[in-house]
């Protein structure tokens, strides 16, 4: 059997709407997206198989949002927003119903026309509608999930969107179609730091941590400088950015 026949065959057994369910269940089983009580915006969502995976997940102290073009089909848990997600219109509508999101996914595909290059460079669009909602809703360490057809956009893509998270990764996932085109970028942890990585910094510290570190505070954001003294004010370069702390040390 088919990788097709195996998972539309399940969808229909277990009552998902779509056979795309599993991607996002092997997905969350890769990069641990889905938690309980998240709050969860899920973009190009009809019929509503990731829908039902994502409430699944977070359960009823979550929040799961999905937004599509098409009408969505009432769901339990779930709510639902009509709209072309590139029109302005649809992001406000989405930002005023969220508010702040632990993650944002996008399973959204332009209609195809069967030229690679289009299709490809379609595709590379909405991942970046996608990316701006992400940007816009998630909080620090929020994750970022988009499908996207392979192609020579790719790359850029994946660097454009590499410096607002720890990391990015490909996923293809098993029930994506074996001879299908598409992978999953899978983006962890947004980074909302008021520094980067390599920047020098005049800071004062304010406090020590427990494992002897100088704490310097940058707009709340926490600064760890290793070997600075409390009441010092000094000159750092900060070396490694976490979601909601930094690492820094002295310089001449
Ligand atoms: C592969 S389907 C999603 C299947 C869904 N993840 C599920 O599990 O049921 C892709 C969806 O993206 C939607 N879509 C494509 N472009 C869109 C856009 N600009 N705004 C909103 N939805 C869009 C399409 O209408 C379509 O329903």
């Amino acid at each position: 059997m088919t990788h097709k026949d195996e998972y539309f065959n399940r969808a229909k057994q277990e009552g998902y709407r779509s056979r795309s369910a599993y991607k996002l269940t092997q997905l969350d089983a890769t990069a641990t997206l889905l938690d309980e009580g998240a709050t969860v915006v899920d973009l190009g969502a009809a019929p509503g198989g990731w829908l039902q995976v994502a409430q699944q997940a977070v359960g009823d102290t979550g929040t799961v949002v999905g937004v599509d073009r098409q009408r969505i089909d009432a769901l339990d848990g779930v709510e639902t927003v009509r709209g072309d997600i590139t029109e302005d219109s649809t992001k406000d509508e989405v930002r005023e119903m969220v508010g702040e999101a632990d993650v944002v996914c996008s399973d959204m595909a332009p209609n195809m026309t069967g030229e690679y290059d289009l299709d490809h460079a379609r595709s590379v669009h909405l991942v970046r509608q996608a990316l701006e909602v992400a940007l816009d809703l998630l909080g620090p360490g929020g994750d970022f999930v988009a499908k996207v057809f392979d192609g020579q956009d790719l790359a850029d893509l994946q660097a454009d969107i590499e410096p607002e998270f720890e990391y990015v990764r490909e996923v293809r996932p098993d029930a994506s179609r074996e001879a299908s085109s598409e992978l999953f970028l899978v983006a962890k942890g947004r980074l909302t730091a008021p520094v980067a990585e390599g920047d020098t910094v005049t800071v004062d510290i304010v406090d020590t941590g427990h494992e002897g570190d100088g704490i310097a505070k940058i707009e709340g954001y926490t600064l760890f400088v290793s070997g600075a003294e409390e009441g010092a004010t000094v000159d750092v370069q900060v070396e490694e950015v976490k979601p909601t702390y930094a690492f820094a040390r002295s310089v001449e």
